[in-house]
């Protein structure tokens, strides 16, 4: 699969002829003003939680291009009701798409929407395509709950948040490497605010002293795994 950065933690996974986007927040991002989103593809849109940061480009792509919107029950049923194709699921359940396979794991952090409406758990997700296993953790703390990923899953990628202040900084995202067993990791959830900019030297020679690769993609680039 290839997989494409809108920056923040905004992903797109092309797999095959099919296009998953998670957590499309562009237009409010203004390092990412050279991504239309008019011109992007979706079947399938997958938000980790409900925060601003992440849902704020949703109702624009998903009324454009008819896709499913796949999240916690809570936000699932949120888009429904306004009218879009929502797939829920909740804490630790797998599904069969036609794709590949989506779990929904646990994150540490909140979940509402911009207006206060309650958006659940927030979580993170691992999907499963074509032989090969991506953990997309979503705005998270480090938690002993990643350790459970690796029982089932043998990752070939683990997409990280690094900017710290509102998830795991560098630090921790070294150690979630280790409860995941993955040592190929993409930084995401980083620079988009004062709050959460880093030093991008200083994050990838964390990384590589404890034997690890980070990549860091620039808005548009993408990674195949
Ligand atoms: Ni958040
Ligand atoms: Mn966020």
């Amino acid at each position: 699969m290839e997989i494409t950065f809108y920056g923040h933690a905004s992903l797109s996974l092309a797999i095959e002829n099919t296009t998953v986007l998670v957590d499309p927040f562009i237009t409010g991002n203004p390092n990412a003003k050279a991504i239309d989103i008019t011109t992007l593809k979706a079947d399938y849109i997958l938000l980790t939680h409900a925060h601003q940061d992440h849902i704020l480009d949703v109702e624009a792509i998903a009324k454009r291009t008819g896709a499913t919107i796949v999240s916690n029950y809570e936000i699932a049923t949120y888009y429904e009701q306004k009218g879009f194709k929502a797939h829920p699921m909740n804490h630790g359940g797998k599904w069969n798409f036609d794709f590949g396979t989506v779990k929904y794991v646990n994150a540490i952090h909140t979940s509402s929407f911009p207006d206060g409406t309650y958006g659940g758990q927030p979580g993170g997700f691992v999907i499963s395509a074509q032989n090969k296993s991506v953990y997309i953790a979503g705005d998270t703390a480090l938690t002993y709950d990643m350790k459970l990923i690796p029982l089932e899953y043998d990752l070939n990628l683990a997409i990280l948040p690094i900017g710290d202040n509102f998830t795991m900084g560098v630090e921790d995202a070294v150690l979630a490497s280790d409860f995941v067993q993955c040592d190929k990791v993409l930084g995401y959830h980083f620079d988009t605010f004062g709050y959460i900019e880093i030093s991008h030297e200083d994050a990838i020679t964390k990384f590589n002293a404890k034997g690890k690769t980070l990549s860091l993609l620039a808005i548009g680039e993408s990674i195949t795994v």
